[in-house]
């Protein structure tokens, strides 16, 4: 029976999941990455660790599921968005790669978007830091040896794709996030890439993510045990491959993402920007789709910083949390532990707890974390509200999606009905599965994006909404009354 691979670089993990015909997942592994923040602002991982963290993911899945592995007939590849991975003439990394988190090229992002405010409607969003071209700049101004070495910029995952198939691709939904690429078009903007002193040799080609990028090579399939032709899809940003995962490919489909980051995600027909609300509208995964998306930086990331620094395993603080809850917080929690993009574009802003008395518990910390990233979500939601897309329900998706509580606080914070699926927390790698099985088989995608199985709906509760909405406006006040102090920090 032919199975199809998912693999998700993340920044946390790789992650990949073998999926059989059914779409059931017959196997998973998970192999962990770190990220070396040399500076403040920066944020960094060698291309080359991605590689091996897939290869033991390889080994991993072929230890579980061997006969399977061997029918592979498709690769999907998701991954962590925006990431400037700096190729020389033989391919090789010119320096680690600077991910989206990294805020070092805050200034240049504001050179880009005063120097060539026309620019971006056609990207989709204002330029910056996160994004690539921004960061090309930095390299130009503060390693320009390396800049003038650069023959390829390609996207995380695309790495990975450059060693299965030998070719230089990236597809729609990861190219969108680049800051390079017309998104109404389809194609890269000239005119973007010559603000950034490069052209379109420095650019991969361009697929759809549903479409064959390349065929695994014979080292490779060799290597790993695969028999006969294996198409690699064009696969997706991690963003548009977990919106895959949830079938959440037409007009409307709207979900939140609590991974390391957070992303409230709403697929359009069309393409319609709004730059000015700091919303990102992209391409989606599947042609002739697009999302408008708002980008948090800190999700589920916050939960984890708080358990590791109580050195508490996250379900039992979750469980004791839910058993001592009464009503909203009365400590705010800013979630900015990396600054943020949407709504407030501050690589500065940082993390706060306020409100702190000697009657505070470590419940009442967690709470605020579980409640101070639903905060930032309803910002988000304002955000899309800006751009003409009002939200009426949200999926959930994302490890974070696990914890029916946190969905609880999310209902009645963001005021709207949280849908909770089965198998949710399986994400974007579940989504390259069936990108690989489309390019694969040549299926309509509505065919096979299908919406997993509702697990239940949360719907919010009156009185908890009330409760919530001025604690949300002082997570606001307290956000605006900080940030001359973040800058100066
Ligand atoms: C989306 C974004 C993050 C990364 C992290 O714009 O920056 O979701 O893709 O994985």
């Amino acid at each position: 029976m032919p199975h199809y691979l998912g693999i998700d670089v993340g920044t946390s993990a790789v992650k990949a999941i073998l999926a059989d015909e059914r779409q059931n997942a017959v196997a998973e592994a998970d192999v962990s990455l770190t990220v070396s923040r040399l500076h403040d602002l920066w944020s960094e991982q060698d291309p080359e660790a991605w590689w091996q963290a897939v290869q033991t993911a390889i080994e991993q899945l072929r230890a579980a599921n061997a006969s399977a592995f061997a029918d592979i007939r498709g690769i999907g590849l998701s991954g962590q968005m925006h990431g400037a991975v700096l190729l020389d003439e033989n391919n090789r990394p010119l320096r680690p790669a600077i991910l989206w988190n990294d805020g070092r090229s805050f200034r240049e992002a504001q050179e880009l978007g005063a120097k060539h405010p026309e620019l971006s409607h056609a990207m989709g969003v204002i330029p910056m830091p996160g994004f690539t071209a921004p960061k090309l700049l930095w390299v130009a101004r503060h390693e320009p040896d390396i800049f003038r070495a650069i023959r390829k910029i390609m996207l995380p995952k695309d790495y990975i794709r450059l060693k299965l198939t030998g070719a230089a691709v990236t597809e729609m939904s990861d190219a969108a996030g680049t800051w390079w690429l017309d998104e109404a078009r389809r194609d890269w903007s000239d005119a973007a890439l010559a603000a950034t002193d490069l052209n379109r040799q420095h650019m991969p080609d361009l697929v759809e993510g549903s479409q064959p990028s390349g065929m695994v090579r014979s080292e490779i399939a060799a290597q790993w045990g695969l028999q006969g032709d294996v198409v690699v899809a064009g696969g997706a940003g991690d963003a548009a491959a977990g919106a895959v995962g949830l079938g959440a490919i037409e007009d409307g489909s709207a979900f939140i993402s609590l991974g390391t980051s957070g992303q409230l995600f709403v697929t359009t027909k069309e393409f319609s920007p709004a730059p000015e609300a700091v919303v990102h509208s992209f391409c989606h995964a599947v042609p002739g789709r697009w999302f408008q998306m708002a980008a948090m930086l800190n999700a589920a990331s916050c939960l984890a910083w708080t358990a590791s620094l109580l050195k508490r395993d996250i379900g039992d603080l979750l469980r004791e949390t839910e058993a001592a809850y009464r009503s909203p917080s009365n400590v705010l929690f800013l979630p900015y532990l990396a600054g943020e993009r949407t709504p407030h574009n501050d690589p500065y802003a940082r993390g706060v707890f306020f409100g702190l008395s000697p009657a505070t518990q470590q419940t009442d910390l967690v709470q605020a974390v579980l409640e101070g990233v639903a905060f930032s979500f309803a910002d988000a939601k304002q955000c899309l509200e800006q751009a003409g897309t009002p939200l009426t329900y949200a999926g959930m998706i994302g490890g974070g999606s696990r914890s029916a509580f946190w969905a609880r606080i999310f209902a009645s914070v963001l005021d709207v009905p949280m849908v909770r699926y089965q198998g949710s927390d399986k994400g974007p790698a579940f989504g390259a599965a069936r990108l690989a099985r489309l390019a694969a088989t040549g299926e309509a995608p509505e065919a096979v994006c299908t919406a997993p199985s509702i697990l239940e709906t949360i719907e919010p509760q009156p009185q908890l909404v009330e409760l919530y909405r001025p604690r949300i406006e002082a997570f606001r006040n307290l956000y605006r009354a900080l940030k001359p102090e973040f800058v100066r920090a």
